[in-house]
């Protein structure tokens, strides 16, 4: 079986990060529920074949998800598995300041890194903040709308590239809990991030850029979300869409 597995292997993430780590030369096999060349059809909501794949395996890199609350079932599945297998490092992947904005999507991505740093299995839990390709679907699945709504938060997005850079430098690495939070180049208003898209995109829909009411945008305001101080990626939003829309 394998050094490395790699679950959500044929996702936005675990898709690269299974590359990136084969590229190393290591001996990689992913995960996810359809299987496919390189990876094993296992289940991690129901465990079905996740004994079996995690065999003799070292290090599981974990990005499977559903991105629903069920991925609670899928954390506690998967650290019994790695317990029971003996394997020595899980790294998952989490989002920036989880623990500090109060939506029940955001309290369940705490809830699973409190999951894994309480399972016995040494992990290494990378927060980062919202990837480019998340903003701009932010704006690309609002095509029916005369205009393309938008809160008025401040954000900080990574290329999903960079961040599985990282994720494979602590995948080879030794287990530290919680790494340091990792974030883009430049923290944007919703405003200059909806600027750049409309022109990237030639889009002629004007922006509604609101800030919703209550508790929400009052967390939003301390910028929970941000990594403050040097910043880990180095590729831009406008980088991003040039290349996605030129
Ligand atoms: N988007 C962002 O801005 C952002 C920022 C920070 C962190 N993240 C996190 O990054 C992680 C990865 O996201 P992603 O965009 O790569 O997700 P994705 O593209 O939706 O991929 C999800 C992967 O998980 C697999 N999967 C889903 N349910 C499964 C199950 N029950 N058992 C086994 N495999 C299963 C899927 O394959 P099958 O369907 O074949 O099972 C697929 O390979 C998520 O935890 C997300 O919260 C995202």
């Amino acid at each position: 079986m394998a050094e490395f597995l790699v679950t959500g292997s044929s996702g936005q993430v675990g898709r690269p990060a299974a590359a990136a780590l084969r590229a190393r030369g290591a001996d990689v096999l992913g995960l996810s529920r359809r299987g496919g060349p390189g990876a094993v059809a296992a289940d991690l909501l129901t465990g079905q074949g996740v004994d079996e794949a995690l065999k003799s395996c070292g290090t599981v890199l974990h990005l499977a998800a559903g991105n629903n609350k069920r991925d609670l079932r899928l954390i506690g599945n998967l650290t019994a598995a790695a317990k029971r297998a003996g394997v020595g490092h899980v790294v998952l992947i989490s989002i920036v300041g989880c623990d500090r904005i109060p939506l029940g999507f955001y309290r369940d991505r705490a809830t699973i890194e409190q999951l894994a740093l309480a399972s016995g299995v040494p992990v290494t839990i990378q927060r980062t903040t919202q990837f480019h390709s998340l903003i701009d679907q932010l704006f690309s699945v609002q095509k029916f709308l005369p205009v393309v709504l938008g809160p008025r938060w401040r954000f900080q997005p990574i290329a999903v590239e960079e961040v599985v850079t990282r994720l494979v430098e602590l995948a080879v690495g030794a287990p530290q809990g919680r790494a340091d939070d990792i974030g883009g180049p430049a923290q944007h208003s919703m405003r200059e991030l909806h600027a750049a898209w409309k022109q990237a995109t030639r889009s002629r829909r004007p922006g509604l850029i609101v800030r919703p009411p209550g508790k929400l945008s009052a967390a939003y305001d301390a910028g929970p979300n941000l990594v403050p101080g040097p910043a880990y990626g180095q590729r831009t939003f406008e980088q991003y869409l040039r290349e996605k829309y030129r």
